[in-house]
């Protein structure tokens, strides 16, 4: 049997579809092959010289390996596993599980293979006490995982220090030594630090990649695999689309050409890029994708230091849910965007809608139908609909959702991203606007130091409420 596949369709951001207003002609695609390929050798040449070592993580089974003995020596005494974490280290695990495990997973002991799992990536008050309240008295029976490359995140390390507190009241040091596993850097950073002090098992975030790239690495594989994610297909599709993403013939090439349509649309003023599910299982996949193009490609300078300001939003909705939400905007508000819509050929699991009421014949249409059929009927409806209104469709479309195509679709949008940043000539690779905002949370929350001390007097001055303004 063919192995279930990934792919891009990209017909309908062509001129002939929505017409040369907005659509691409046959000589810009071709002006943008012979743009896009010289950069296609340009990434491999990088890759091979380490420059993105995220490209190695599909093929690093040093990393597989640890985190299998580490779910194995668990094994069934964990039946809560908490991930403290943000951003890049929290939003891969959050879509893995959403894609891989079945909707009711923390509620049903019967569709669970692995424990619960509890993604935090807030540090939202009510919201922790009510979890701890409710983890009472369960809390040898709970595995938290604290997840930071850097190891200075205040988010996460607020967290641990709520939580390491309790399990030594509740559980003392010995045992509550046994509930934390840390997931950072080898070296560096203050989770490190501590996680060496104390004995904490660890895992390992290797060299070079930064969170939004790290999803295959320990940090994403640990509670996929804990809750029964099957790690090696995920990992495998990863391979696979590397194969098809090094390829130096672009029209063979998903993420060149991914990457070059958004690059070409951004330039006619597109400057929205909405990805659309229409899958349940995907839709948080769609918010990990918004991390990854938003702090990657939204840049102030360009690669020689010229101020830019460039990058495109990227937004989220989900199909159908929006349709009876953002749809009448996408429609008729500005052609000011390009729709990447994410199919599923087919549904594991689907269910016949039932006879229509005798009184109600007019929805016999929809009676013995799959739901599936109305699911992705809707998608081509919303897309016809778009179509009419001239507005450009991608769909990426999934021969069905599993790890292995999971996998491949997280491999084609990394490498996708790092096609997008050599064609816009920024770094995809840092996030120095990000970076400010946790340092001057530092200076806020008393971190001592003179020049803190300066810039948190600065930082409330212009950001207190003004009494005068209020209204
Ligand atoms: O992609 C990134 O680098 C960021 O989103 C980080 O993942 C996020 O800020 C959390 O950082 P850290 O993992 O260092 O705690």
């Amino acid at each position: 049997m063919p192995k279930p596949e990934v792919k891009l369709h990209y017909k309908n951001v062509m001129a002939d579809v929505i017409g040369d207003e907005h659509g691409i002609t046959p000589a810009q695609l071709k002006d943008l092959a012979e743009r896009t390929a010289p950069l296609i050798q340009q990434l491999n040449k990088e890759r091979q010289g380490g420059e993105t070592p995220y490209r190695d993580l599909p093929y690093n089974s040093q990393i597989a390996q640890e985190v299998r003995e580490l779910v194995e020596e668990l094994g069934d005494q964990c039946e809560n596993l908490v991930v403290f974490g943000i951003g890049g280290s929290a939003l891969g695990n959050i879509a893995l599980q959403t894609a891989l495990n079945p909707y009711m997973h923390n509620l049903d002991d019967k569709q669970r293979t692995g424990p619960r799992l509890f993604v935090f990536d807030n540090i939202d008050p009510p919201q922790l006490v009510s979890f701890l309240d409710w983890l009472g008295d369960k809390l040898d029976k709970t595995i938290f995982n604290a997840i930071s490359k850097s190891g200075w995140t205040a988010e996460t390390a607020a967290q641990f220090m709520i939580v390491h507190r309790l399990l030594l009241d509740k559980l003392g040091p010995a045992d509550c030594k046994k509930q934390i596993i840390t997931t950072t850097d080898a070296n560096q950073g203050i989770l490190r630090r501590i996680a060496n002090n104390a004995g904490f098992r660890s895992l390992v975030i290797p060299e070079g990649i930064g969170g939004r790239f790290s999803v295959l690495s320990a940090v994403g594989l640990f509670s996929a695999a804990m809750c029964g994610i099957d790690i090696d297909s995920l990992l495998e599709g990863a391979r696979d689309m590397d194969t098809r993403v090094k390829c130096e013939d672009f029209y063979k090439n998903p993420a060149a050409i991914n990457a070059a349509i958004n690059y070409h649309f951004y330039n006619r003023g597109k400057r929205i890029a909405v990805m659309m599910p229409y899958s349940y299982h995907l839709k948080d996949l769609a918010d990990w994708y918004r991390q990854l193009w938003a702090e990657s490609l939204g840049k102030k300078e360009d690669l020689t230091g010229n101020e830019v300001h460039i990058g495109p939003t990227p937004v989220k909705a989900l199909g159908t849910t929006d349709q009876h939400s953002q749809v009448q905007l996408y429609r008729e508000g500005p052609n000011d965007k390009l729709f990447t819509f994410l199919q599923v050929r087919n549904f594991d699991k689907d269910i016949k809608i039932g006879p229509a009421p005798d009184c109600a014949s007019e929805l016999g249409f929809l009676a013995g139908k799959d739901l599936s059929e109305l699911l992705n009927n809707e998608k081509k409806a919303t897309e016809y609909a778009l179509l009419e209104s001239e507005r450009p469709c991608l769909t990426v479309l999934f021969d069905r959702v599993n790890a292995y195509t999971v996998g491949q679709f997280i491999y084609l949008f990394e490498v996708t991203t790092s096609f997008a940043g050599t064609l816009f000539s920024i770094n995809p690779y840092d996030q120095p606007a990000v970076v400010l905002g946790k340092d001057a949370t530092f200076a806020l929350m008393g971190k001592h130091s003179d020049e803190y001390e300066k810039w948190a007097k600065e930082i409330r001055s212009l950001t207190e409420i003004d009494g005068k303004f209020l209204v």
